[in-house]
């Protein structure tokens, strides 16, 4: 794209599903939303019956949960500075149609088409030149992804077919900074360990040279169809700022997904999901890395397929806690705590015990027969460790047994 055409300013979004538009987002003194219909709402937290609008300070949350952050808002933030006024208004127009969900935003800013790749060319790229700034370079104008990781979203990525027909996904591409090196390789094992647990996480994939990790998007179907996406902190309505997503409990993230959802079915999935990052050992499971999903007419809402789960307790540059609170505290719990978070005034999940031992049992078996947890030198004794640490009795610091033989007695 040529960068001197690009609008200096943008104040005027038409947010549209689809082909139909549903509101205008206008930036003055505050951000407003004006809805121009009273059948689709934007978010399942601005559902007011007719017309009238919604006015804020900062963005929305709705609107503002898919921006970049970290890295990726560095890097569009530097390219454009010369050429353009980069606020939150401008990042959500970039997100044009390519946006997490259903939500597409129109403005004054045309895109250009992009050439596609397949992803055995991601795959097997074998260069001194690395892949990724290439891609960065190239989709960074549509790159409408929330995390603080270098990321790109692509769009039509070529699958390889046996038969003739060409099959094109949408992909996620993470690469790692040096802060966190081999992050593709941590979040691959991580996500695998996740499928071998039963959790359904999206297909990924690791590049032969380890320098790239890609996964699909689950946000659109083969069919074409989209589906609604909303974080935790666009639904617990916190603020936009970056601390924001550390902010609360796995008790409350239960509970409200209980009073979206409406479903035990879904309370329970997130108390797995809450689990098995507890297991694995990740201390950046935050509000942002949880999310509902939901059909176009809003009716049927669940949580979204597990995604950005990694074993962040390798990394000595960052604290040895969770990301939220479990018990008052973001010390990694016991199994004894794990136990009580599955049974509250509004919901009991009655396998809880089944689900812990089930997993960490998964997880080290997984360990075992992995190929790719051997690239990362300490990663699978790292993860052993985390397991072990939690199926410690807190009290008697004894090892849990799962005695499986007792199970149906
Ligand atoms: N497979 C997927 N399909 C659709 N959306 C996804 C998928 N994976 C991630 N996302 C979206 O992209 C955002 C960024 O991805 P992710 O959380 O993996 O990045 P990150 O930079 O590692 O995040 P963090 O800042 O939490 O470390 C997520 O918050 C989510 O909205
Ligand atoms: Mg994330």
């Amino acid at each position: 794209m040529n960068l001197i055409n690009l609008p200096y300013q943008i104040n005027r979004i038409h947010v549209a599903h689809r082909e139909n538009t549903l509101g205008l987002l206008t930036y003055g003194s505050v951000h407003h939303y004006q809805p121009i219909q009273e059948q689709h709402h934007v978010s399942l937290t601005m559902t007011r019956q007719g017309m009238d609008g919604y006015s804020s300070g900062t963005l929305h949350p709705i609107f503002s949960q898919n921006l970049p952050e970290g890295f990726n808002r560095r890097f569009i933030s530097q390219k454009l500075a010369r050429y353009a006024k980069v606020n939150d208004m401008y990042l959500l127009a970039l997100q044009g149609d390519q946006g997490i969900g259903l939500l597409n935003y129109q403005s004054d800013l045309l895109f250009p088409e992009t050439t596609s790749l397949s992803l055995d060319q991601i795959l097997s790229y074998h260069s001194q030149e690395p892949l990724f700034p290439q891609l960065l370079e190239k989709y960074y104008l549509r790159n409408a992804l929330a995390g603080m990781q270098p990321k790109v979203s692509i769009p039509n990525v070529q699958l390889n077919q046996t038969d003739r027909t060409v099959q094109q996904k949408d992909f996620i591409v993470k690469s790692f900074d040096d802060d966190f090196p081999l992050l593709t390789v941590n979040e691959f094992v991580c996500m695998q360990a996740a499928q071998y647990c039963g959790l359904e996480p999206p297909k990924s994939y690791l590049s032969n040279n380890l320098e790239t990790y890609v996964v699909e998007r689950f946000d659109r179907k083969n069919t074409g169809e989209r589906l609604g996406y909303e974080d935790f902190t666009t639904l617990l309505k916190k603020s936009n700022d970056a601390d924001a997503k550390y902010t609360g409990s796995y008790e409350t993230l239960l509970k409200a997904t209980l009073l979206y959802t409406g479903r035990l079915s879904e309370v329970e999935k997130m108390y797995r999901y809450i689990v098995f990052n507890c297991l694995i050992g990740n201390g950046d499971a935050h509000l942002k890395n949880f999310a509902l999903q939901y059909s176009s007419d809003m009716t049927n809402i669940f949580v979204s397929p597990p995604f950005d789960l990694t074993h962040t307790l390798i990394y000595p540059n960052i604290d040895q806690n969770m990301a939220l609170k479990l018990k008052g505290s973001k010390a990694f719990p016991h199994v004894a705590d794990l136990l009580k978070l599955a049974e509250s005034d509004t919901f009991r999940i009655r396998n809880a015990k089944d689900i812990i031992f089930s997993f960490s049992e998964h997880i080290l078996d997984y360990l075992k027969q992995s190929n790719e947890v051997q690239l990362f030198n300490g990663l699978r004794q790292s993860i052993e460790r985390s397991v072990s640490n939690i199926m410690v009795s807190s009290t008697t610091r004894k090892c849990y047994r799962h005695d499986k033989k007792k199970k149906f007695d």
